[in-house]
Protein backbone atom coordinates (compact mmCIF):
# COMPACT_ATOMS: atom_id res chain seq x y z
CA UNK A 1 0.00 0.00 0.00
CA UNK A 2 1.58 3.79 -0.85
CA UNK A 3 1.60 5.93 1.60
CA UNK A 4 -0.57 8.72 -0.37
CA UNK A 5 -4.36 7.93 1.08
CA UNK A 6 -3.88 7.29 4.26
CA UNK A 7 -6.41 10.16 5.50
CA UNK A 8 -8.82 8.59 2.99
CA UNK A 9 -11.78 8.63 4.92
CA UNK A 10 -14.12 6.91 2.63
CA UNK A 11 -15.57 4.56 5.41
CA UNK A 12 -14.75 4.42 8.94
CA UNK A 13 -12.52 0.71 10.20
CA UNK A 14 -13.46 1.45 13.57
CA UNK A 15 -17.07 2.55 15.04
CA UNK A 16 -17.59 2.58 18.38
CA UNK A 17 -20.76 3.37 19.09
CA UNK A 18 -22.57 4.06 22.93
CA UNK A 19 -19.65 1.78 24.58
CA UNK A 20 -19.71 1.51 28.04
CA UNK A 21 -18.02 -1.14 29.97
CA UNK A 22 -19.17 -1.76 33.44
CA UNK A 23 -17.80 -4.07 35.99
CA UNK A 24 -19.95 -5.71 38.75
CA UNK A 25 -18.58 -5.74 41.99
CA UNK A 26 -19.75 -6.49 46.21
CA UNK A 27 -21.24 -2.55 46.09
CA UNK A 28 -22.92 -3.03 43.14
CA UNK A 29 -21.98 -2.13 39.01
CA UNK A 30 -19.47 0.30 38.73
CA UNK A 31 -19.36 2.02 35.11
CA UNK A 32 -15.90 2.77 33.96
CA UNK A 33 -16.69 3.83 30.86
CA UNK A 34 -19.92 5.51 30.04
CA UNK A 35 -21.85 5.55 26.46
CA UNK A 36 -18.42 6.85 24.18
CA UNK A 37 -18.90 7.18 20.74
CA UNK A 38 -15.99 7.56 18.14
CA UNK A 39 -14.37 6.62 14.99
CA UNK A 40 -11.10 5.57 13.26
CA UNK A 41 -10.92 6.11 9.25
CA UNK A 42 -8.90 3.60 7.85
CA UNK A 43 -5.42 4.50 8.33
CA UNK A 44 -6.57 7.55 10.57
CA UNK A 45 -4.72 7.97 13.65
CA UNK A 46 -6.44 9.14 16.81
CA UNK A 47 -5.38 9.73 20.13
CA UNK A 48 -7.02 9.05 23.27
CA UNK A 49 -6.15 10.86 26.10
CA UNK A 50 -7.39 11.31 29.65
CA UNK A 51 -5.44 11.01 33.13
CA UNK A 52 -4.99 7.66 34.82
CA UNK A 53 -8.48 6.36 35.72
CA UNK A 54 -10.31 7.89 32.70
CA UNK A 55 -11.02 4.30 31.17
CA UNK A 56 -9.03 4.13 28.37
CA UNK A 57 -7.72 1.16 28.83
CA UNK A 58 -10.63 -0.31 29.37
CA UNK A 59 -11.98 0.75 25.86
CA UNK A 60 -9.12 -0.46 24.39
CA UNK A 61 -9.29 -3.86 26.02
CA UNK A 62 -12.97 -3.88 24.98
CA UNK A 63 -12.35 -3.49 21.21
CA UNK A 64 -9.67 -6.04 21.82
CA UNK A 65 -12.23 -8.13 23.69
CA UNK A 66 -10.08 -8.47 26.47
CA UNK A 67 -11.37 -7.01 29.89
CA UNK A 68 -10.72 -8.40 33.13
CA UNK A 69 -13.14 -10.86 34.49
CA UNK A 70 -16.54 -9.22 35.86
CA UNK A 71 -16.08 -6.48 33.27
CA UNK A 72 -18.80 -6.43 30.37
CA UNK A 73 -18.96 -4.37 27.65
CA UNK A 74 -22.10 -2.94 25.90
CA UNK A 75 -23.06 -0.85 22.84
CA UNK A 76 -21.73 -1.70 19.39
CA UNK A 77 -17.94 -1.46 18.20
CA UNK A 78 -18.21 -2.44 14.40
CA UNK A 79 -14.49 -3.33 13.23
CA UNK A 80 -14.73 -3.62 9.00
CA UNK A 81 -18.63 -4.06 9.35
CA UNK A 82 -18.85 -6.46 12.33
CA UNK A 83 -19.54 -6.07 15.51
CA UNK A 84 -16.67 -7.06 17.83
CA UNK A 85 -18.50 -7.68 20.61
CA UNK A 86 -20.92 -10.26 19.25
CA UNK A 87 -18.42 -11.66 17.78
CA UNK A 88 -17.27 -15.86 19.38
CA UNK A 89 -13.83 -15.93 21.14
CA UNK A 90 -12.18 -18.01 18.57
CA UNK A 91 -12.97 -15.33 15.75
CA UNK A 92 -11.50 -12.64 18.57
CA UNK A 93 -8.35 -14.43 18.51
CA UNK A 94 -7.96 -14.53 14.83
CA UNK A 95 -8.77 -10.65 14.79
CA UNK A 96 -6.45 -9.84 17.59
CA UNK A 97 -2.80 -9.81 16.34
CA UNK A 98 -3.97 -11.07 12.60
CA UNK A 99 -5.82 -7.54 12.50
CA UNK A 100 -5.67 -5.70 15.33
CA UNK A 101 -2.60 -5.25 17.02
CA UNK A 102 -1.91 -4.30 20.89
CA UNK A 103 1.37 -2.62 22.48
CA UNK A 104 1.34 -1.78 26.24
CA UNK A 105 3.01 0.29 28.30
CA UNK A 106 5.53 -2.31 29.55
CA UNK A 107 7.10 -4.43 27.18
CA UNK A 108 8.56 -6.84 29.83
CA UNK A 109 5.34 -8.07 30.70
CA UNK A 110 4.35 -9.71 27.39
CA UNK A 111 8.25 -10.91 26.67
CA UNK A 112 8.90 -13.68 27.76
CA UNK A 113 12.78 -13.74 29.34
CA UNK A 114 13.52 -17.58 28.51
CA UNK A 115 13.57 -17.53 24.70
CA UNK A 116 14.86 -14.74 22.32
CA UNK A 117 13.23 -11.73 20.87
CA UNK A 118 13.09 -13.30 17.38
CA UNK A 119 11.63 -16.84 18.34
CA UNK A 120 9.19 -14.74 20.08
CA UNK A 121 8.05 -12.43 17.00
CA UNK A 122 8.94 -15.47 14.76
CA UNK A 123 5.99 -17.78 17.44
CA UNK A 124 3.68 -14.84 17.68
CA UNK A 125 3.79 -14.84 13.77
CA UNK A 126 3.72 -18.49 13.00
CA UNK A 127 0.64 -18.70 15.32
CA UNK A 128 -1.41 -16.68 13.00
CA UNK A 129 -0.21 -17.83 10.04
CA UNK A 130 -0.64 -21.70 9.82
CA UNK A 131 2.45 -23.98 7.64
CA UNK A 132 4.94 -21.17 7.85
CA UNK A 133 8.50 -22.71 9.00
CA UNK A 134 10.27 -21.88 11.81
CA UNK A 135 12.59 -20.29 9.15
CA UNK A 136 10.79 -18.33 7.40
CA UNK A 137 8.76 -16.85 10.38
CA UNK A 138 12.50 -15.80 11.68
CA UNK A 139 13.58 -13.99 8.55
CA UNK A 140 10.09 -12.18 9.13
CA UNK A 141 11.05 -11.47 12.42
CA UNK A 142 14.41 -10.15 11.40
CA UNK A 143 12.73 -7.86 8.58
CA UNK A 144 10.59 -6.88 11.00
CA UNK A 145 13.18 -5.66 13.62
CA UNK A 146 14.96 -4.08 10.68
CA UNK A 147 12.03 -1.80 10.26
CA UNK A 148 11.33 -0.78 13.34
CA UNK A 149 15.69 0.28 12.86
CA UNK A 150 16.88 -2.25 15.10
CA UNK A 151 20.67 -2.16 13.97
CA UNK A 152 22.10 -5.36 13.33
CA UNK A 153 19.14 -6.94 13.62
CA UNK A 154 19.87 -10.59 12.38
CA UNK A 155 22.21 -10.64 15.05
CA UNK A 156 19.88 -9.37 17.58
CA UNK A 157 17.19 -11.54 17.08
CA UNK A 158 19.07 -13.85 18.51
CA UNK A 159 19.77 -11.86 22.24
CA UNK A 160 16.90 -12.19 25.07
CA UNK A 161 14.87 -9.19 26.74
CA UNK A 162 16.77 -8.48 29.31
CA UNK A 163 19.64 -7.57 26.88
CA UNK A 164 17.48 -4.54 25.14
CA UNK A 165 17.15 -1.59 26.72
CA UNK A 166 13.34 0.07 27.28
CA UNK A 167 12.98 1.97 24.20
CA UNK A 168 14.69 -1.60 22.05
CA UNK A 169 12.02 -3.72 23.87
CA UNK A 170 9.24 -1.20 22.77
CA UNK A 171 10.57 -1.24 19.46
CA UNK A 172 10.14 -5.48 19.68
CA UNK A 173 6.84 -5.22 20.42
CA UNK A 174 6.12 -3.19 17.69
CA UNK A 175 8.07 -5.47 15.05
CA UNK A 176 5.81 -7.90 17.20
CA UNK A 177 3.11 -6.02 15.75
CA UNK A 178 4.59 -5.13 12.55
CA UNK A 179 4.63 -8.69 11.63
CA UNK A 180 1.24 -9.70 11.58
CA UNK A 181 0.50 -6.33 8.96
CA UNK A 182 -2.38 -5.40 11.05
CA UNK A 183 -5.21 -2.92 9.74
CA UNK A 184 -5.05 -1.22 13.12
CA UNK A 185 -2.64 -0.99 16.19
CA UNK A 186 -3.43 -0.20 19.78
CA UNK A 187 -0.70 1.62 21.60
CA UNK A 188 -1.73 1.81 25.48
CA UNK A 189 1.09 4.37 26.73
CA UNK A 190 3.24 2.95 24.71
CA UNK A 191 6.25 5.55 25.81
CA UNK A 192 5.61 6.70 29.43
CA UNK A 193 7.93 4.31 31.12
CA UNK A 194 10.37 5.83 28.82
CA UNK A 195 12.40 8.70 29.29
CA UNK A 196 11.63 12.01 26.61
CA UNK A 197 14.53 11.14 24.08
CA UNK A 198 13.75 8.07 24.13
CA UNK A 199 10.08 8.66 24.07
CA UNK A 200 10.06 11.02 20.53
CA UNK A 201 12.22 7.74 19.14
CA UNK A 202 9.07 5.33 19.39
CA UNK A 203 6.50 8.46 18.64
CA UNK A 204 8.56 9.15 15.59
CA UNK A 205 8.59 5.28 14.44
CA UNK A 206 5.13 4.90 15.00
CA UNK A 207 4.31 8.15 12.99
CA UNK A 208 6.45 6.52 10.20
CA UNK A 209 5.12 2.99 10.62
CA UNK A 210 1.33 4.75 10.13
CA UNK A 211 2.70 6.27 7.08
CA UNK A 212 5.02 2.91 5.49
CA UNK A 213 1.97 0.62 6.21
CA UNK A 214 -1.26 2.65 6.36
CA UNK A 215 -2.16 0.72 9.38
CA UNK A 216 -4.70 2.49 11.58
CA UNK A 217 -3.71 3.53 14.87
CA UNK A 218 -5.16 4.50 18.15
CA UNK A 219 -2.48 6.15 20.77
CA UNK A 220 -3.44 6.31 24.36
CA UNK A 221 -2.07 8.40 26.48
CA UNK A 222 -1.97 10.97 29.85
CA UNK A 223 -0.03 13.21 27.82
CA UNK A 224 -1.63 15.73 25.29
CA UNK A 225 1.86 16.23 23.76
CA UNK A 226 2.35 13.26 22.69
CA UNK A 227 -0.89 13.07 20.83
CA UNK A 228 -0.16 16.27 19.04
CA UNK A 229 3.38 14.24 17.81
CA UNK A 230 1.24 11.55 15.78
CA UNK A 231 -2.49 11.53 15.69
CA UNK A 232 -4.98 13.46 13.55
CA UNK A 233 -8.04 13.07 15.59
CA UNK A 234 -8.11 13.08 19.69
CA UNK A 235 -10.97 11.98 22.48
CA UNK A 236 -10.38 13.20 25.37
CA UNK A 237 -11.99 11.21 28.54
CA UNK A 238 -12.43 11.71 32.19
CA UNK A 239 -14.05 9.57 34.80
CA UNK A 240 -15.26 7.15 31.79
CA UNK A 241 -17.09 10.07 29.93
CA UNK A 242 -16.14 11.46 26.37
CA UNK A 243 -15.53 14.89 26.97
CA UNK A 244 -14.53 16.30 23.71
CA UNK A 245 -13.38 14.94 20.56
CA UNK A 246 -12.28 16.47 17.53
CA UNK A 247 -9.51 17.25 14.86
CA UNK A 248 -6.01 17.47 16.57
CA UNK A 249 -6.08 21.18 15.33
CA UNK A 250 -9.43 22.61 16.39
CA UNK A 251 -9.01 20.62 20.11
CA UNK A 252 -5.47 22.33 20.57
CA UNK A 253 -6.44 25.72 18.93
CA UNK A 254 -10.12 26.00 20.54
CA UNK A 255 -10.76 23.57 22.92
CA UNK A 256 -14.51 23.76 24.18
CA UNK A 257 -14.71 21.85 27.21
CA UNK A 258 -13.01 23.33 30.41
CA UNK A 259 -10.98 20.20 31.30
CA UNK A 260 -9.58 20.00 28.06
CA UNK A 261 -7.97 23.23 28.88
CA UNK A 262 -6.57 22.70 32.20
CA UNK A 263 -4.79 19.96 30.55
CA UNK A 264 -3.66 21.89 27.55
CA UNK A 265 -2.64 24.67 29.86
CA UNK A 266 -0.18 21.68 31.73
CA UNK A 267 1.85 20.66 28.20
CA UNK A 268 4.17 23.19 28.52
CA UNK A 269 5.24 22.32 32.17
CA UNK A 270 6.18 18.53 31.01
CA UNK A 271 9.29 19.29 29.97
CA UNK A 272 10.89 20.29 33.01
CA UNK A 273 8.76 17.63 35.26
CA UNK A 274 8.59 13.60 35.02
CA UNK A 275 5.65 14.24 32.06
CA UNK A 276 2.88 13.67 35.00
CA UNK A 277 -0.27 15.68 34.56
CA UNK A 278 -0.28 15.57 38.53
CA UNK A 279 -0.75 19.46 38.42
CA UNK A 280 -3.95 19.17 36.94
CA UNK A 281 -4.78 15.84 38.65
CA UNK A 282 -8.73 15.15 39.20
CA UNK A 283 -9.87 12.39 41.49
CA UNK A 284 -11.60 10.28 39.25
CA UNK A 285 -15.36 9.72 39.16
CA UNK A 286 -16.87 6.43 39.01
CA UNK A 287 -20.29 5.99 38.67
CA UNK A 288 -21.74 4.29 41.21
CA UNK A 289 -25.07 1.93 40.64
CA UNK A 290 -26.34 0.21 43.72
CA UNK A 291 -28.36 -2.81 42.68
N1 LIG B 1 -10.92 -5.33 37.27
C1 LIG B 1 -11.51 -4.18 37.62
N2 LIG B 1 -12.61 -4.14 38.41
C2 LIG B 1 -13.22 -3.00 38.75
N3 LIG B 1 -12.80 -1.77 38.31
C3 LIG B 1 -11.72 -1.74 37.52
C4 LIG B 1 -11.02 -2.92 37.13
N4 LIG B 1 -9.98 -2.56 36.34
C5 LIG B 1 -10.03 -1.21 36.27
N5 LIG B 1 -11.06 -0.72 36.96
C6 LIG B 1 -11.42 0.70 37.10
O1 LIG B 1 -11.78 1.20 35.83
C7 LIG B 1 -11.45 2.57 35.76
C8 LIG B 1 -10.79 2.87 34.43
O2 LIG B 1 -9.56 2.17 34.39
P1 LIG B 1 -8.59 2.26 33.14
O3 LIG B 1 -9.35 2.09 31.88
O4 LIG B 1 -7.49 1.29 33.40
O5 LIG B 1 -8.05 3.76 33.25
P2 LIG B 1 -6.89 4.45 32.40
O6 LIG B 1 -6.36 3.48 31.41
O7 LIG B 1 -7.55 5.65 31.77
O8 LIG B 1 -5.86 4.87 33.40
C9 LIG B 1 -10.59 2.89 36.98
O9 LIG B 1 -11.37 3.64 37.88
C10 LIG B 1 -10.25 1.54 37.53
O10 LIG B 1 -10.16 1.60 38.93
MG1 LIG C 1 -4.44 2.74 31.23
Amino acid sequence: MTGENVNDTTGDMLRVEDLSVEFRTANGVTRVVDSIDFAVPRGGALGIVGESGSGKSMTSLAIMGLLPKGGTATGSIRFDGKDLLSERESAMRRIRGDRIAMIFQDPLSSLNPYYTVGVQIAEAYRSHRSGVSARAAKKVAVEAMDRVHIHDAARRADHYPHQFSGGMRQRIMIAMALSMEPDLIIADEPTTALDVTVQAQILALLAEIRRDTGAGLILITHDLAVVSEVADRIVVMRGGHLVEKGSVEDVFSDPQHEYTRRLLDAVPRIDDEIGELRTTAIPVVAEEEKR
